[in-house]
């Protein structure tokens, strides 16, 4: 079928053919007959890189011209909301019935907001989480959307995160039920159950644009599925190395999946020695400006200088250790064909599009710290080779699992190769994650009475998956845990929410932490210092990462808790006072401890690299620490003031806006202006630029002669000041 032929406005089909887009893929044409354009509900389960996402803008488009209402894509990460929000910009010049034309926003930041505006939109791009804030700051557009997408639908069976896409799925079908919903994903097993829950049509296909080979290699060769075999030359003394370069030879690019981040960098290295010798001039010229990219994003770390020596040989590593921001410029050259060889940990797989000729995987055990060692799931399994061949590029992708031993092979194959994935679960049965979910039903009036409660949930996908039973049980606990905090008040027959548990839910916490939060502020220790409220955070179960003990850090944070016994607010031994939900065992109170140290050495300005050489915490792992330290000592200023706790106030303020830039507190002014960071900061203010009157009589020379500070900067700085 061409585009031509769809019945579709002929504005739209112009700007498809302009796309480039001239006939439609299988699973499209599929979508199309299923009633994609006749508002039918539908499941897409598809390959990677079968092109899910245009059928979601075949209907977003269609339904917005018709002037049906607006469009609300929900992707599991930031990342990819971006590439989509990038993707869907050609449909600006589109004109509305009205004659406007359409208007495309993108909403992930701030989680403590209704964000009015962004009703006047009509495609809004969106994470799951912050459409799920969205709600609960009842943002008034909200039952105003007609197409609903939610992209990567398997992340439903996820533990921590399918809860909430399970709830906000559930509360934009109960807001609007009229809206058509569309569930994309490369990797359901069951795409029936999930079409059963949304009451649509579930479409499956195999077809994939460029043919994928998997295989496993073992002893000098790979075997695939289909029975043939490739022999492999081995010449680095490592077999996996000699794969991927062999795949370089022939021109195509590798992602490499390692079991550990040390294991990437590792590999990284080994790659980059190994092609480093075959640069060509030019490449090496364009490698280096990339590699001065790394260097002058960001604080200057060992982790930053690896990478910068790896990417000058054509090579990288990738892992959660990284920031976002150096995680980016490695994704962009990857996909821009300048780096060869790509070892990364599995988190690259659930981000953005990265297709390479082929994939290794050297491992089919993933480590998570306080997991251990696991085989990973078929869907993950799945996730991870779909990757593999790049459309336009590529006649066929590999996908290749390595084996240590004969059997291991044998099980690789039949397991992972010829397996099927795990089927899509829910996963909302899970107390802790429930918790949030029932307060954030009641607090937002989708629920007014116990049976009423009972009565959303039995819309949920557990409900059609499992037995009511057990969940209900589950949520009359919980119910009765709100209550006995305060957070919700029964009036008769009905569920009221109290001021306290509205805004527990608005500051899309768990009420566990507000609890911990609103308790801990009462019991003050002798010495109320940041050290103290820094532990208060830290206790909450919504901090994270958490930070795993080493061996020898035992005995020095013991001594560290000795040293500051009088500011902690939760002391190390159960006294009698201590209610059950602050018992915790020694290692715990330690590991909280740990995150205290970190973040206490950050504000006090310790550089990334000596809290790497402390602690063993990577940038990238500090920085999520931060982020969300600050958004726990927000909401921590916020029931601060709900319960009047007014002294604490500005201390709260303070520590917040340190720990948001890791500065001490005479550098919290500096670091508001935009490009400065802490380390600009304390430049200007050892060279005695300390305040917004200095830098205001300071002349634009003065400035640039400063280290690190050229002149952008200072115009900007100048800008700042009007
Ligand atoms: N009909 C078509 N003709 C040409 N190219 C297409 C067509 N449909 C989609 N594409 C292109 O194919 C690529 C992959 O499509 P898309 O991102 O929708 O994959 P997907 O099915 O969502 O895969 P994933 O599971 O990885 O998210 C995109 O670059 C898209 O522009
Ligand atoms: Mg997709």
């Amino acid at each position: 079928m061409k585009v031509s032929e769809i019945e579709i406005p002929e504005q739209l089909k112009e700007i498809l053919e302009r796309a480039g887009y001239e006939n439609l893929y299988p699973p499209q044409i599929e979508a199309i007959r299923a009633g994609a354009l006749k508002g039918r509900n539908i499941v897409l389960a598809s390959p990677t890189a079968s092109g899910k996402t245009l059928v979601a803008e075949l209907c977003i488009i269609y339904n917005i011209l018709k002037d049906r209402g607006k469009s609300l894509y929900l992707t599991p990460l930031r990342a990819l909301a971006n590439e989509k929000y990038e993707e869907f910009q050609k449909y600006k010049s589109l004109k509305k019935r009205n004659g406007e034309n359409i208007k495309i926003a993108i909403s992930t930041g701030d989680f403590d907001s209704a964000d009015e505006w962004l009703g006047k939109y009509d495609i809004i791009v969106s994470t799951n989480e912050k459409v799920d804030s969205l709600l609960r700051h009842k943002a008034t557009w909200m039952n105003e959307i007609r197409t609903i997408v939610a992209d990567e639908i398997h992340l439903l069976t996820d533990q921590d995160r399918g809860p909430t896409l399970e709830i906000t799925l559930t509360k934009l079908m109960e807001l609007n039920p009229e809206a058509q919903l569309l569930a994309l994903s490369a990797t359901v097993s069951n795409a029936d159950d999930i079409a059963r829950w949304i009451d649509g049509i579930a479409i499956t296909t195999e077809w994939r644009p460029v043919p994928l080979r998997e295989g496993v290699y073992y002893g000098g060769e790979i075997l695939f599925k289909d029975g043939s075999a490739k022999k492999i030359s081995l010449n680095t003394g490592r077999e996996s190395l000699d794969i991927a370069l062999e795949v370089v030879h022939e021109g195509g690019q590798v992602l490499v999946f390692t079991e550990t981040r040390k294991a990437s960098v590792e590999y990284g290295r080994h790659a980059a020695n190994a092609l480093s010798t075959e640069l060509s001039d030019s490449q090496r010229s364009k490698l280096n400006t990339i590699a001065k990219k790394i260097m002058t994003s960001g604080e200057k770390t060992r982790l930053s200088e690896l990478l910068a020596q790896q990417i000058k040989g054509g090579a990288a590593f990738h892992h959660a250790g990284l920031t976002g921001t150096h995680r980016k410029i490695v994704e962009d050259s990857f996909k821009s064909g300048m780096i060869k060889i790509l070892a990364a940990t599995p988190t690259l797989a659930s981000g953005v599009n990265t297709p390479a000729r082929a994939v290794l995987i050297t491992s089919y055990r993933r480590y998570d710290p306080g997991y251990g060692r696991n085989p990973i799931s078929v869907l993950e399994y799945k996730q991870l080779s779909g990757r593999a061949g790049r459309p336009k590029y590529d006649i066929f992708g590999e996908a290749i699992l390595i084996a240590k031993t004969y059997e291991e092979r044998e099980h690789l194959i039949e397991t992972y190769v010829c397996g099927e994935p795990e089927k899509v679960w829910s996963k909302l049965s899970i107390e802790n994650v429930l918790r949030p979910h029932v307060l954030s039903t009641i607090a937002t009036g989708f629920a007014y009475t116990e049976e009423g409660l009972y009565q959303f949930f039995s819309k949920t996908f557990h409900a059609q998956q499992y037995d009511l039973k057990s969940l209900k049980l589950k949520v009359g606990r919980i119910l009765k845990f709100l209550f006995e905090e305060g957070m919700v008040k029964p009036i008769k027959d009905v569920l009221s929410p109290t001021k306290f548990g509205r805004r527990i839910s608005e500051l899309y916490i768990d009420p566990l932490s507000a609890v911990i939060i609103r308790d801990g502020l009462h019991r003050r220790p002798s010495k109320l210092t940041d050290l103290s409220l820094l532990q208060l955070i830290s206790r909450t179960p919504d901090i994270s990462p958490k930070l795993y003990l080493r061996g020898r850090e035992n005995s020095r944070l013991s001594a560290y808790a000795e040293k500051h016994y009088d500011e902690l607010i939760f002391k190390p031994t159960n006294s009698s006072y201590v209610m059950l939900i602050y018992e915790q065992d020694y290692d715990d109170f330690l590991s909280d401890l740990k995150c205290v140290a970190v973040l206490q050495d950050w504000i006090e300005e310790m550089s990334e690299d000596d809290i790497f050489e402390r602690y063993r915490v990577e940038p990238g792992d500090l920085l999520r620490l931060t982020q969300t330290a600050e958004w726990l000592l927000y909401a921590t200023y916020e029931l601060a003031r709900l319960f009047e706790h007014n002294d604490l106030l500005r201390k709260l303020a303070v520590l917040r806006a340190r720990v948001r830039s890791g500065v001490k507190e005479e550098l919290v002014p500096l670091v508001q202006i935009e490009g400065v960071g802490r380390i600009r900061a304390r430049i200007l203010y050892n060279n005695g630029f300390r305040t917004m009157a200095d830098l205001r009589r300071a002349s634009l020379s003065s400035l640039t002669a400063l280290p690190t500070i050229g002149t952008a900067i200072a115009k900007k700085i100048k800008e700042h000041l009007g």
